[in-house]
């Protein structure tokens, strides 16, 4: 079976990066992370890339001029090393234009709320959690979806639905999500890639 190449995209800590590189390396997850690159050069996710062997990158607007010239710096990033799928993690910057038309239908997102609920601009971490609580919803949870030109709306493929309990604050709700984000996520990357065999 063909291994799927994998770009990885983060801002953060990038606790769904590592549960992608712990399916990868336990074998559960026919594919591999050949590079990471976050826009936040104190990035977490970085360091877990580097403690694995994984090539690191540090690419924003800063470090190449303009949003445009960091677009299509991390396109080339991809493109060289044969990136079957970009996989976005935790990453907090619009995805330019460049990179979107070179990955149409191979981009996939996380977002940890149960889309077409709470996404959308401004729609991101700690702000969805906060929201889904204020709302007084029921239930949350990730949703993994297909990246298109609009924030959060693209052609979903899983998503897991927790309870809300009354008790639960945004910091609570965060930590009960996040742990299904760790199952669903590399799943669904693995689903892709054995469909992707055919
Ligand atoms: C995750 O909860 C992910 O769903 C969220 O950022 C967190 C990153 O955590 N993504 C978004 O809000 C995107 N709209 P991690 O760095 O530990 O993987």
């Amino acid at each position: 079976m063909k291994r799927l190449r994998l770009g990885v995209l983060a801002s953060g800590g990038g606790s769904n990066l590592q549960s992608i590189i712990d399916r990868s390396l336990d074998g559960s997850l026919q594919a591999d992370v050949v590079v990471v690159i976050s826009n936040n050069s104190g990035a977490g996710a970085l360091k877990r890339a580097v403690n694995h062997g994984i090539e690191a990158l540090h690419i924003s607007g800063v470090t190449e001029g303009s949003a445009e010239a960091a677009d299509w710096k991390i396109t080339e990033e991809m493109k060289s090393r044969k990136v079957d799928l970009v996989v976005l993690a935790g990453y907090m910057k619009k995805i330019g234009d460049i990179l979107l038309g070179a990955y149409q239908g191979r981009m996939v997102n996380i977002h940890p709320a149960l889309l077409p609920k709470f996404g959308g601009d401004g729609m991101y971490g700690m702000n969805v959690h906060k929201a889904v609580v204020a709302a007084g919803e029921k239930e949350s949870g990730p949703t993994v979806h297909i990246v298109d030109s609009q924030y959060d709306h693209g052609c979903i493929l899983a998503q897991i639905n927790i309870p809300v309990q009354p008790d639960d604050t945004p910091e609570t709700l965060q930590k009960k999500v996040l742990e299904k984000e760790h199952i669903i996520y590399p799943e669904t990357i693995k689903k892709l890639a054995e469909e992707w065999q055919e």
